[in-house]
């Protein structure tokens, strides 16, 4: 057994800071994987909502052969101090703002384990930013899952030069063994790999509506029933190696760089105006057609689990 799969045996308790949106998705994941998950949030209603939330999502997470526990083990606890005291691994979740998360490391720090990992969820904020609220940052990562991460595999992994050896090992073991997928993202840059993934088609998105060039239902259809199937079983580079027939990326690139060209040259730069989120408010209300938000958040979950399942089925018999 290697060292980091030696400590990743050893986690046996998970803290989590902050379940809001975020954090009881994760409290719900840690639990089915089996561990103790030691909660602390601030806000009156945190227990009962987290309680619920994993309720919820015990099934889907049953659908997904995640669930490892034959009930969730959870704690609440009235500080984060208390929340961190006995984990192994701490996933924080509160919100994305520098001095939430720099009050917040000040108070864990002294009340953490030598062995202790702290992995934050911020999207935006940067880890050497985030590393300026603690006095030894070296066991302090960026774990950045998408919502919801007890359904959505991607985990992004970000240490840098401050990051003790070995802690993003330890934290992928950990993750991977949760049924996650993780990537490693080797330099800091707003947004990591995928929100900039995600910002670089949404900018485009968001013109083609702007200029007329199709609604905002039809913009959606052309990314999810067409190269969205394609990209939730392979990336963009695999795919257009594929696409040249056998003959490999270079020879893609040979042939459609300068269509690409022509492309990239023409797409805007949209800013995100009042007027722009009412002209996307419209055009979402027209692709509603009368569902509420229930019925569409759902459609949604039920067809992420479908496919996660029929994935699965699909690996298993390769
Ligand atoms: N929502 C997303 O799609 C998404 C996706 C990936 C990462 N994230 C990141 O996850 C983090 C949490 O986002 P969210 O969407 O869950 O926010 P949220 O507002 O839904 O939840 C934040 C929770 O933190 C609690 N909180 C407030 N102050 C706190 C404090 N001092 N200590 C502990 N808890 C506190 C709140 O009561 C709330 O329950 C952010 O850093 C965000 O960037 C969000």
């Amino acid at each position: 057994m290697s060292d980091s799969e030696a400590a990743v045996a050893k986690i046996e308790t998970v803290g989590v800071l902050g379940a809001g949106t975020i954090g009881a998705s994760w409290a719900s994941l840690f639990a089915a994987s089996g561990y103790q998950v030691d909660v602390y949030d601030p806000a009156p209603e945190g227990e009962a909502y987290v309680r619920d939330y994993v309720e919820t999502a015990w099934p889907s997470l049953e659908k997904l052969g995640l669930v490892k526990a034959s009930t969730p083990k959870l704690a609440f606890f009235a500080t984060p101090a208390e929340a961190v005291a006995r984990a192994q691994f701490v996933q924080e979740s509160v919100p994305e703002r520098l001095p939430i998360k720099h009050e917040i490391y000040g108070q864990i720090e002294p009340a953490l384990a030598p062995e202790a990992i702290v992995a934050t969820s911020a999207s935006g904020l940067l880890v050497r930013d985030m590393q300026q609220g603690w006095k030894d940052p070296s066991r302090f990562i960026l774990a950045h899952p998408f919502n919801p991460p007890h359904l959505i595999p991607l985990v992004e992994l970000l240490g840098n030069e401050r990051t003790a050896e070995g802690v993003l090992d330890v934290a992928q073991g950990f993750f991977e063994g949760c049924g996650k997928v993780t990537i490693r993202v080797h330099k800091e840059v707003p947004g990591h790999v995928s929100n900039r993934l995600q910002a670089a088609l949404w900018r485009e998105a968001i013109h083609l509506v702007m200029e007329g060039v199709a609604s905002v239902e039809d913009v959606d259809k052309a990314v999810w029933a067409g190269p969205g199937l394609r990209w939730s079983v392979m990336g963009p580079h695999m795919l257009f190696s594929l696409a040249s027939g056998g003959h490999g990326i270079g020879k893609f690139c040979e042939r459609y760089g300068d269509s690409f060209h022509t492309w990239w040259e023409s797409m805007g730069s949209p800013k995100i105006t009042p007027e722009v989120g009412e002209a996307l408010a419209a055009g979402i209300a027209d692709a509603e057609h009368g569902r509420d938000f229930a019925s569409i958040a759902g459609e949604r979950d039920a067809k992420i689990i479908g496919a996660l399942q029929a994935f699965r089925k699909v690996d298993e018999g390769l």
